[in-house]
């Protein structure tokens, strides 16, 4: 009897957690190479959350890379006309301040965040565009969507100059460059 169960195939408990092995494997590569992805983003989107958080429906202060309040006066004096430099806005977005022919500030941000899946947008000065680098989209100097595949313009904030603080609030009008209301209301 002990021959006849020694012929018949071999189904030990092996192989029952096989299966769950080789599932359990494909979780972890399937985890690994999400979490690369995740990661590889993360840092670039959380370097500009704020500490102190807020809804910025009431209007919040710009703030450099460093956290500190940006100061107009200081800003324009280390920035030429047509720089686009990135600050902390609502939410902690990344926010585009422009400096203009008059070496003043545009009176409006630009949300530096693609409308395609998130990633930085990126200035490129040669070509006067914001150029994302992730899926090629484009945007053009007022942050108005050119090429896709992102769906949508980069979202507008005003901004404000007060005490010599940059004071970015929410953009709630008509959005100059489509003439619609804006879809991030
Ligand atoms: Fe910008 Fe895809 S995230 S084009």
């Amino acid at each position: 009897m002990a021959q006849i169960s020694g012929n018949v195939p071999n189904m030990d408990d092996n192989d029952v957690p096989d299966l769950g092995r080789r599932q359990f494997m494909n979780l972890l590569t399937f985890g690994s190479i999400t979490g690369v992805a995740l990661g590889a983003l993360y840092p670039v989107v959380k370097y500009f959350i704020p500490n102190t958080g807020g809804s910025g429906a009431g209007g919040v202060t710009a703030k450099d890379a460093l956290g500190n309040d940006l100061v107009v006066s200081e800003f324009l004096a280390e920035h030429q006309p047509g720089d686009r430099t990135l600050a902390q806005g609502l939410k902690g977005d990344p926010t585009y301040v422009v400096v203009e022919g008059d070496s003043t500030l545009r009176n409006y941000g630009i949300n530096a965040v693609c409308t395609h899946l998130g990633c930085v947008v990126p200035w490129n000065t040669s070509e006067n565009r914001f150029i994302c680098p992730c899926h090629g989209s484009q945007y053009n100097e007022a942050g108005k969507v050119v090429r896709g595949p992102a769906p949508l313009s980069l979202q507008l904030v005003h901004a404000e100059e007060k005490d010599d603080k940059l004071i970015f609030s929410q953009w709630t009008e008509t959005d100059f460059r489509t003439d619609k209301k804006p879809y991030w209301v």
